[in-house]
Parts: C-alpha cells; sequence; structure tokens
C-alpha cells in the first residue's frame, strides 16, 4: 500500500486492514463456506461448479485470480475455496517474495491439491514471476545453480497445486501471468442488500444486538465494502455501550457516525477534500490524477486504490481521457451549484 504522511489506516472507512489484523478480529469474522460467504453471488456460483467437478474428478483446482477493490472478501474467498476443496492453504504476498528460493521453498511444502495464495501478486518481483510460469503450468520449475561455467539447472518436479492470486490493480498484471489463470473472476462492491446481511452477521459473532434500521444505515455508509461495515460495527458498538443503548439502531448510527465524520454516503474528510479541491482548484475537472494527488498531498495509487474506485462507483466523478471530472451528483453531494458545463 502507498505511503504517505497521513495514515489511511486510521480512517474509519479505510479499506485496509490493520486495525483488525492486530486484535485478530478479522479472522474469527471470516466465513470459512461458500454457504456463509455473503454477496458475489455469481461468482459463488461460478466457483462450486468448478470445484465440484475437480472433486469429482479427483484433481486440483484450475489457478484462480481474484480482482478487487481492497476489503471486498478476496483473501477471505481463497479461504473458502480451501476449504470446500478439503485442503491446506498456505498464503503470502507478491512483496514478501523477494528471489526464486522464496518461492521454491513455499512450492516444495505444497502436498498435491493444496492451494498457496499470493495477495498482492501484481507486485512479484520479475525473477520470481517468471518461476511461476512454468510451476503454473506443467507444476516443475528449474533452478540454476552454481556460477559460470559450473552454472547448471535443477529441475523440481512439484505436485498438482491451485494457485489463487489477488489483485487491487487489474492493469497491473503482466498478460503471460494473467493468462495462466484459468478462473478470472472480479469481485465488485456489495450491495446494500447483502451489507445488511453482513452487518447481521457480524453482530451476532459479536453478541451484539441490532435492529434492521440499524444495519440499514449501517450498510448505506459502508462504501460497499464489508470489511468497512464491520469497522463501523464495531465503533458504533462502543458508542451504544457508552450511551446505555441496549440494541443499535438508526439513531445511534447516525449519531456515531457524525462523530466519526462519515457521511450519508460513507464519505470522510479525504473524500470531501478530494471533490472539494477538483472543484475549487480546477473548475471540477478534468484533472489528472497525479496532479489531484500531489495537490491534496497523497500518493498517486492511494487516490487509485482507495479512494476513486467508490466515488467512481456511487458516480460523484468520472474518469474521461483528459482526467477526473466531478459529476452532476458530486456537486449536488457537496451542496454547491453545478456550473452550466456541457459533459458532466
Ligand atoms: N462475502 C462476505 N461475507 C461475509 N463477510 C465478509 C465477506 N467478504 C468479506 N467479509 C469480511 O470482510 C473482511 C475483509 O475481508 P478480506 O480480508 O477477505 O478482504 P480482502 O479483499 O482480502 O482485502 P485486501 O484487499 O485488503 O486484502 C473480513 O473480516 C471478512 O470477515
Ligand atoms: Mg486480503
Amino acid at each position: 500500500m502507498a505511503k504517505s504522511d497521513t495514515n489511511h489506516d486510521q480512517r474509519i472507512v479505510s479499506p485496509n486492514d490493520v486495525d483488525e489484523k492486530e486484535t485478530g478480529e478479522e479472522k474469527s469474522l471470516r466465513p470459512h463456506f461458500l454457504k456463509e460467504y455473503i454477496g458475489q453471488t455469481n461468482i459463488k456460483k461460478e466457483l462450486s461448479i468448478y470445484i465440484k467437478a475437480a472433486k469429482q474428478r479427483g484433481e486440483s483446482l484450475d489457478h484462480v485470480l481474484l480482482f478487487g477493490p481492497p476489503g471486498l472478501g478476496k483473501t477471505t474467498l481463497a479461504m473458502v475455496i480451501a476449504n470446500e476443496m478439503g485442503v491446506h492453504i498456505r498464503t503470502t504476498s507478491g512483496p514478501a517474495i523477494d528471489k526464486p528460493g522464496d518461492l521454491l521453498s513455499l512450492l516444495n511444502e505444497l502436498q498435491a491439491g493444496d492451494v498457496l495464495f499470493i495477495d498482492e501478486i501484481h507486485r512479484l518481483p520479475k525473477v520470481v514471476e517468471e518461476m511461476l510460469y512454468s510451476a503454473m503450468e506443467d507444476f516443475y520449475v528449474d533452478i540454476i545453480v552454481g556460477q559460470g561455467s559450473d552454472a547448471h539447472p535443477i529441475h523440481f518436479p512439484l505436485p498438482p497445486f491451485t494457485l489463487i492470486g489477488a489483485t487491487t490493480q487489474a492493469g497491473m498484471l503482466s498478460a503471460p501471468l494473467r493468462d495462466r489463470f484459468g478462473i478470472v473472476e472480479h469481485m465488485n462492491f456489495y450491495q446494500v442488500a447483502d451489507l445488511e446481511k453482513i452487518v447481521g452477521r457480524t453482530a451476532g459473532i459479536l453478541n451484539v444486538s441490532i435492529l434492521e434500521s440499524g444495519a440499514h444505515e449501517i450498510a448505506l455508509r459502508s462504501r460497499g465494502t464489508p470489511r468497512v461495515a464491520n469497522r463501523l460495527l464495531r465503533r458504533i458498538r462502543d458508542f451504544a455501550q457508552v450511551s446505555d443503548k441496549k440494541d443499535i439502531d438508526e439513531d445511534i448510527v447516525k449519531y456515531a457516525l457524525e462523530h466519526l465524520k462519515v457521511d450519508n454516503l460513507g464519505l470522510d474528510q479525504t473524500d470531501i477534500k478530494l471533490l472539494k479541491t477538483m472543484i475549487k482548484y480546477y473548475d471540477g475537472g478534468p484533472v489528472g490524477i497525479n496532479t489531484l494527488a500531489a495537490n491534496i498531498g497523497e500518493e498517486t495509487d492511494t487516490i487509485s486504490e482507495m479512494y476513486e474506485p467508490y466515488l467512481l462507483q456511487i458516480g460523484l466523478i468520472k474518469r474521461t481521457s483528459r482526467g477526473r471530472v466531478v459529476t452532476n451528483k458530486g456537486y449536488q453531494h457537496l451542496n454547491i451549484p453545478v456550473p452550466d458545463k456541457k459533459g458532466r
């Protein structure tokens, strides 16, 4: 994730997972099987067919690539797939695999059918990526040992395994790597009804009482993202507890989120700053993402991975060939009169 001087993981609506990792709570909230995994209906339907077919043939599942913004449940889905296949899963991430030897030791531990999950697969070093090609296609790797005239390849056969790759950046993956995945799934932001179910499920696990109106209000403000929904619920639980509220209802959600400065669409101060900067300094756009990033003091990657996807999804901004533009809806959300310009 991109670095900058502000800590985005302090954002209550950040789709990143720092605080949950620390408490270990994220782990206990993860669904284990497809039937508990809420939403993403088409993906579940397809995967259940591929899983069933692979099991019937007694083969490993084809390699799976999961695309999608942070916090939508890619890691969770990888674990669900391994559970459904009844195999072990080893998890790692692109930046953690420095050199071919690291990959070889991971591959070496796999048993037939196991899943190797590589998060942020677009950040694999090139030499490691190239080594994956033969591992994925023909289940072997060749490693060069020795130096100079002594150098010779050693051939390592591997058991058949399933690589599951996850990435937030569809465009960053090289074509040869992408083409080696038989199953490619694009994850979308969740519908409000699905987020309500996720909030209800999490409330059950955390043993907090929540009314439908409360779950609905949280769902509306969760940026289509289960991780954000779960995080908002935990914070609202604190507000409810200290205000002696027995149940989480719409009122306590609104009260808590006003304190947390999360608006009725789930936008926080940085989203608002981004939109206002586009309007104030660039006349609503078009403005290039690099210019915008420099202007609000953020990394370009942070904007394109963490802020922009949701703003695009809810139609407050749009992409044009000349840059980003604030839409009419964007102006209206900020209560700023729409200028008399074409193409918004
Ligand atoms: N479909 C779902 N049903 C129920 N809970 C979910 C679902 N998807 C995700 N969650 C919950 O949301 C949280 C985030 O999910 P997860 O860590 O899998 O996201 P991710 O896409 O891997 O994010 P990142 O890109 O940051 O790695 C988890 O705590 C998980 O319990
Ligand atoms: Mg993850």
